[in-house]
């Protein structure tokens, strides 16, 4: 038996946790086994390292260790959290997945695309998603929409200019992997951008 894991992703403020919510309550009410996480932070330990991650520092805090504290997070969450409940039948619901590491350490921070490829794949243990939701608004309106909830975290503090690489590299992963990453209009009302995503998960017949 193995569950479906379905991840959502985009720039910040594009409203994917909205729908990871959404979902996960969608799934319960259908009386389906349904977990929802995130990265980073999935975890007891990986909380620890998200706190990490997204505090401000005045220490220079180089793309690589960015790199491998995301992945020491991605590891622990697929041992402790993702495989074991998709091997229970579990439906997992990952708010941020690893194209959100191609797309931000690889595609806006520069580092090497490859490279960052390749750390995925050891960190996930080959473990894919079925379907990826990259849900897609325009950087200035993502920005926008996090500027009125909170004091931004020390990656949403970096410029337009950052921002538009991470929505331009989503958008490249879109392309290369058009079959598992599904686009959707964030500018469009949240129960509108959910309708469709029902629709396309009964079309595949993951739910
Ligand atoms: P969140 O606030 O949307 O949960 O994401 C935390 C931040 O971490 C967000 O700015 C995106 C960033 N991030 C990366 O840079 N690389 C990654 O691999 C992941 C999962 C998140």
């Amino acid at each position: 038996m193995r569950g479906y894991f379905i991840t959502f992703e985009g720039i910040e403020g594009a409203g994917k946790s909205t729908q990871s919510v959404m979902l996960h309550n969608y799934l319960l009410q259908n009386n389906k086994k349904a977990v929802l996480t995130r990265e980073p932070g999935g975890t007891t330990t990986g909380k620890k390292i998200r706190d990490i991650l997204l505090s401000h520092t005045d220490e220079i805090f180089p793309p690589t260790a960015e790199l491998f504290l995301y992945e020491a997070d991605r590891s622990l969450h697929i041992n402790n959290l993702i495989k074991p409940k998709l091997q229970e039948g579990f439906y997992v619901i990952c708010d941020r997945f690893t194209d959100s590491t191609l797309a931000y350490q690889g595609y806006a921070r520069g580092l090497d695309i490859k490279t960052v490829k390749e750390m995925n794949s050891i960190a996930t243990e080959g473990l894919k998603p079925d379907i990826t939701f990259l849900i897609d608004i325009p950087v200035e309106e993502g920005l926008k929409r996090i500027s009125r909830e909170r004091e931004k975290d020390r990656i949403e503090k970096e410029d337009l200019n950052f921002h538009r690489k991470i929505r331009e590299g989503f958008l490249k992963i879109a392309e290369e992997e058009k079959e598992r990453v599904i686009i959707l209009n964030g500018t469009e009302k949240p129960e509108v951008i959910f309708k469709k995503i029902v629709e396309i998960l009964k079309n595949r017949n993951i739910i």
